[in-house]
């Protein structure tokens, strides 16, 4: 078989967000800041230290700041400079040159399998990492150079796993499947959002993917689900019956923005990791917990 090497990445950020409203009303969820960084940069960060340079990002209504955040601001830069805001100009600029970004419309929000058919033709039949634009991974290795290496292995795909509580997984996509390395699955089958007592496992479907380009074919085929979305899911599940698809239990923690909650125990934990941040954020929080 033919070794292919991933360049592309795919990060899916033309959801509506109606988890977070009335916050995404009229700006991306993706955009809500972790502290003081969009969630978004993170992910696209992750990319970059996971040594991809191409990145494919599928916006859609509303979400015009996604792109500026990432554009070049001349008078931003120009004002940073004349008050000698020497760090910040640096920061603004390294986000502007932080990897080559492409933006493409999804009109309709039909899934995120939908979001991804539209990531077709810039893929060029090779296989690509989709980062989903809401989910940030905090690890020591970035979690898609470890579905990388995974990849370069098995040369198929590879859906990036998390460890979940019995009651928790019926909010994921639940695998079946039989480990054939340590934290590695070859899958049998895939379950949306299962009861305890159905799910096979306790692997949800993390945020990361490695797609070989015959998903774009299982996409094709799938229809719309019980909520008029075509689900990546399903095309996964399809992909399974006719290849092998991996599993891999990637080593990091998973922070869905998407989620109120989530999202919250994200600020803190984000700023407890920021020394600038924990000297007064930390007393604080301990005093608070003595008082609950
Ligand atoms: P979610 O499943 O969280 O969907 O998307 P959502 O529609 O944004 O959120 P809720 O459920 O209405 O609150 C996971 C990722 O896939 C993208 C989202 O932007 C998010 O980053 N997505 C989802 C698309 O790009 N297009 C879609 O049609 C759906």
């Amino acid at each position: 078989m033919k070794e292919r090497k991933i360049t592309k990445a795919v990060i899916p950020a033309a959801g509506r967000g109606t988890r977070f409203l009335p916050a995404t009303k009229a700006q991306p969820k993706e955009m809500l800041p972790i502290v003081d960084t969009p969630t978004i940069q993170f992910v696209v960060e992750e990319a970059v230290a996971s040594g991809i340079q191409d990145i494919l990002i599928i916006t859609g209504k509303d979400k015009r700041s996604i792109e500026d955040h990432f554009d070049k601001s001349l008078e931003l830069e120009m004002l940073l400079e004349r008050g000698n805001k020497h760090e910040m100009l640096h920061d603004v600029r390294k986000l502007s040159e932080l990897a080559h970004i492409h933006y493409i419309r999804q009109s309709e929000q039909l899934g995120l399998g939908h979001a991804i058919q539209h990531a077709r033709f810039h893929v060029e039949g090779e296989p690509f990492v989709v980062l989903l634009g809401d989910t940030i991974i905090e690890s020591a290795t970035p979690c898609v150079r470890q579905l990388i290496d995974v990849y370069e292995q098995v040369q198929g795909t590879v859906i990036g796993l998390e460890q979940v509580t019995a009651d928790r997984v019926s909010r994921y996509g639940i695998i079946e499947g039989d480990e054939i390395a340590e934290r590695t699955f070859r899958l049998r089958d895939l379950i949306e959002k299962p009861t305890p007592e159905e799910a096979p496992s306790l692997y949800a479907i993390g945020g990361r993917y490695i797609l070989t380009p015959t998903i774009f074919d299982y996409l094709d085929q799938t229809r719309p689900g019980k909520n008029g979305e075509i689900q990546l899911t399903d095309a996964l599940r399809r992909q399974a019956e006719q290849e092998s698809v991996y599993g891999y239990h990637f080593d990091g923690i998973r922070y869905d923005i998407g989620d109120r909650v989530d999202y919250l125990i994200t600020q803190v934990e984000y700023a407890l990791r920021r020394k600038d941040l924990s000297e007064r954020f930390l007393p604080y929080l301990k005093t608070l917990g003595r008082s609950l």
